[in-house]
This record gives structure tokens, C-alpha cells and sequence, in this order.
């Protein structure tokens, strides 16, 4: 899989220290710190090198969880072997799915202890992704982490540091972001396609029950059936309630709201293509104008950011909105204005629209003109195309499967993903200010560079 002489430069490396991993955790004083942590990574390459193939775990079998693995298995060298889940339904049908032979449980951190995973997706509620993904890093798994990586920004700072400590590959799931769109766009963007970028907007629409979170609700979810004691056992203690656990989404304890949820795609993006850490002020209202169901989260919201100067881009304005009473369902895009044009942009295409400047100034023509004898400004031009389609090819395998390669050839080479936990928090951070706006009515300032709010 890797080729010969990273191979042997490694083995070399290995010999040349003569050590195992046993003697990495029992020799600090002899090591330093970089060759501790470039050792670590190399051992755990050379594990997966063993048998080539990537054994891996779900945590969180639900929907996204399924289209999760469904995508991972799909790239050669992958396999999964266990399946961690509250609600035995799901664990029937990942047997059903996947093979009486895989290992099921309800309780995870069985599933951590085991020395057949390399590697788990956590596809759970978002309450739940800070300590399953901490503890998966600290029992030495990789973590394919869905968006947003976290509940509230506090949680942040734990995976950043389980990240660093351990060098596990932690990747959030913010699929957008490997997407051959997002690259065309970050491409064009460097080449001024759109000359000095001053604003960038983003939109969200849907206009039905289940595109507004109200999924059906299992006829056996009951006491017996889901392990209702663990899901709340990190949050507030109440009694059994099949709402808060099948449609989480709508409440705080478990949930972001339509910020964390589908704000954090557009952050993720955006920042990919401008190479930005992420805005310095933050402010969102909204309300919950449609689908009143007892839910505590609005149907509606407006983010507004302020990006400020850095290498890498102008400052700039951002305007996102979310509406899920609109009938205008399915159109949702990143935009990005600048000077000399605007670029719509999604995962599979980019479409750039260039400004078109009025005024005749190239000095060529108007010699020609001069020449021809026909007066400065009259003469019509030739002009360059003013909108153009850049669309994937027939085939693209779209930008779920591109994650998860990134992912898993990160593991493979020990090279930084798309996502790491660093990234995900400058894309979660702002998503969850809105809520802090939103629900406190406050202006929220965030440092990008140092990630943390400014009192
Ligand atoms: N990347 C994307 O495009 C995308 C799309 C949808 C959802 N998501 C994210 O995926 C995650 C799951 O969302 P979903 O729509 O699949 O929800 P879901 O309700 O369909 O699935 C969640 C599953 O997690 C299980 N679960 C809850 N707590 C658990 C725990 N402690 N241990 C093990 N299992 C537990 C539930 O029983 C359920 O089966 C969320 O964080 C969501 O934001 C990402």
C-alpha cells in the first residue's frame, strides 16, 4: 500500500531506535518529544499494515450513522466488525444489514476496549460526540466524528487536546468540505476569480415534517427497548420521553439547532475555500414561526458574522439563513461576492458569474479605434464569458466517499485530514455563538486565532 521507501525509511528509523512500544511509554527521559510522537504514529501504521485492512466500529446506528458506513465500506481495505447503539432496534437491523457476525452492544465503551477496531465513526446525537470521541482517542482509535463536533464550545477545548495528546486521526464529518466543488471553488478564489471578496452568504431551505425534524417514532420504543438511562445520563435527568430521544434535534439537551446542525456545513466550507479561521463577531435571531410541536429550537434563523483582515482574505461580511417553512425547499447554497464576480457553490458544482466592466479601458482597442476612425466608445467589443458552470464528472463517487477517504488515507500515512478537531472547532464555535445570541440576545466577539469568546 505505501511505497518501498517510506517503508524502509521507517523500518530504519524503528531499528535504529531499537525499541517497541513498550519501551516508548517505559523510556521518556531517552526519547524526545518528537521522536516519542512520530514513533507512536508509526506503530500504529505499521499495526493496520499487518493485516491492510481497517477494522472499523459504529457508534450510533441510526441514519447518518448507516449512510456513514454504508460510504466507508465502500472503499477498498475497510471492514466493519461492531455496531454500538441505545435503541435495540438499530441493532437488529445492523445485524440484518451488515451480518449476524458482527459484534453489537449497547453500551460503547465495550466497543472501545476491543483490540479488533482501528478506528469508530460516532454518528450519535450531538450531546454525545465530546466523550465517546475523547474516550475512542484515549484508548487509541482513530475518529471519524459527525458534525458538529461538539454541544457546546467548552467541549471543544477536551478534543483538541485528547487530539493532540494521542495523535489519533480525528476527523469531523462535514462532508462538503472534501468535495470536488469546495476545491474548484478554493482553486478559482486564489486565482481572483472574484477579485477582492467583501461578503459571502449561505441558505438553507426546506418545507416538509421530516425536513423539519419530525421523524417517525418507532410503534416498540419504550423502556425495554432503549437504554433511556445512559442517553440522559450525561444531560438532565427526566423520565422516558420517545420524542427527546427520536427526534433530538428539537431540544437543547441533545441538539444545536438548525445552527449546529446545518449553519456548521456552511462554516466548514467557507472556511476550506478562503482558508479563514473564522469570523470575530457573531449575532443571529430568528424564531419558531411554523412547526410548533413542543420543540425548543427555532424554525427559523438569520446569522450575521464579521470576518476579519488576515493572510489569506479580505475582512468581509457573512449572512446565513436557515428557513424550514419555505416553499421555496431544496434551494440551498454557499455564495461568495467579490469584486469581479460571485461564485454559487456546492459539492458537486460551481457556478461563477464575473462582473462585466462597462467602461472600454484597454488602451489596444482604443488605438484600434483611433485607426479604424470610429470614435473612442463606439465600437463594440468582444467579451469574455460571463458565467461559467464548472460540474463534476459522470460518476464522481461525491464528497461522503472523498471524506472518508481523506480520513482513512490519514490513518494510513499519518497525514492531517481535512477536519481535524482544530478546524472543527472554528466551524462549530460560530454555529453554536448563534445559539448563545440567539437564546441570550447578545452580540457574541470570538477570537479565530485563539478560539475563545471574548467577555
Ligand atoms: N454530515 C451530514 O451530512 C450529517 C447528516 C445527518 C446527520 N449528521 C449528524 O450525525 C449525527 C446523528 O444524526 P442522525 O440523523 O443519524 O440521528 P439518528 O437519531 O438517526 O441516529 C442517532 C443514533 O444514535 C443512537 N445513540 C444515541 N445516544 C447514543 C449513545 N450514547 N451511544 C450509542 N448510540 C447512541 C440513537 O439510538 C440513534 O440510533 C448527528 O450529530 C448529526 O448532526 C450529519
Amino acid at each position: 500500500m505505501r511505497d518501498k521507501k517510506s517503508l524502509q525509511s521507517r523500518r530504519s528509523f524503528l531499528n535504529k531506535l531499537v525499541i517497541s512500544s513498550a519501551f516508548v511509554a517505559g523510556a521518556p527521559a531517552i526519547l524526545s518529544a518528537a521522536d516519542k510522537s512520530r514513533l507512536r504514529r508509526i506503530l500504529a501504521i505499521e499495526k493496520i499494515n499487518a493485516n491492510d485492512t481497517l477494522q472499523i466500529a459504529l457508534i450510533g446506528a441510526g441514519g447518518m450513522g448507516t449512510e456513514d458506513i454504508k460510504t466507508a465500506l465502500k472503499i477498498p481495505g475497510t471492514k466493519l466488525v461492531a455496531v454500538a447503539d441505545l435503541y435495540d432496534g438499530r441493532l437488529e437491523k445492523a445485524k440484518a444489514t451488515w451480518g449476524k457476525d458482527i459484534f453489537t452492544t449497547r453500551d460503547y465503551r465495550e466497543i472501545l476496549e476491543r483490540n479488533d477496531v482501528d478506528a469508530v465513526i460516532v454518528a450519535t446525537p450531538d450531546h454525545w460526540h465530546k466523550d465517546i470521541s475523547v474516550s475512542a482517542m484515549r484508548k487509541g482509535k482513530h475518529v471519524y466524528c459527525e458534525k458538529p463536533m461538539v454541544h457546546s464550545i467548552d467541549e471543544g477545548y477536551e478534543i483538541i487536546k485528547a487530539q493532540n495528546e494521542t495523535k489519533k486521526i480525528f476527523q469531523v464529518g462535514s462532508q462538503g468540505m472534501s468535495s470536488l466543488g469546495n476545491e474548484k471553488a478554493k482553486e478559482l478564489f486564489e486565482a481572483g476569480a472574484i477579485g477582492q471578496l467583501n461578503y459571502a452568504e449561505g441558505f438553507w431551505a426546506r418545507n416538509s415534517p421530516t425536513g423539519a425534524w419530525q421523524y417517525a417514532i418507532p410503534e416498540d420504543a419504550s423502556l425495554a427497548t432503549v437504554d433511556w438511562d445512559t442517553y440522559i445520563s450525561n444531560s438532565t435527568k427526566r423520565d422516558f420521553d420517545p420524542l427527546r430521544f427520536f427526534r433530538w434535534r428539537n431540544y437543547r439537551d441533545y441538539g444545536t439547532g438548525v445552527a449546529g446542525d446545518l449553519f456548521v456545513h456552511l462554516f466548514s466550507s467557507l472556511h476550506f475555500i478562503v482558508s479563514s479561521k473564522g469570523p470575530n463577531r457573531v449575532t443571529a435571531t430568528g424564531g419558531l414561526r411554523y412547526w410548533k410541536d413542543g420543540r425548543e429550537v427555532p424554525d427559523i434563523l438569520l446569522g450575521m458574522f464579521d470576518y476579519p483582515e488576515t493572510p489569506n482574505h479580505p475582512p468581509f461580511n457573512l449572512s446565513l439563513r436557515v428557513n424550514f417553512v419555505d416553499g421555496t425547499s431544496g434551494s440551498t447554497y454557499l455564495r461568495l461576492v467579490g469584486s469581479e464576480g460571485a461564485m454559487d457553490v456546492t459539492w458537486t458544482e460551481v457556478f461563477l458569474r464575473k462582473n462585466i466592466v462597462s467602461e472600454p479601458l484597454d488602451p489596444f482597442l482604443q488605438q484600434k479605434g483611433n485607426e479604424l476612425d470610429v470614435a473612442f466608445g463606439e465600437r463594440k467589443r468582444m467579451l469574455p464569458p460571463k458565467e461559467m458552470v464548472y460540474e463534476v464528472e459522470r460518476g464522481y463517487k461525491g464528497a461522503h466517499y472523498d471524506h472518508f477517504n481523506n480520513f482513512f488515507h490519514g490513518i494510513r500515512t499519518g497525514k492531517t485530514v481535512n477536519e481535524d478537531a482544530i478546524f472543527g472547532m472554528r466551524a462549530a464555535a460560530p454555529a453554536l455563538s448563534c445559539n448563545n445570541s440567539y437564546y441570550n440576545d447578545k452580540i457574541i466577539k470570538w477570537d479565530p486565532d485563539k478560539m475563545k469568546i471574548i467577555m
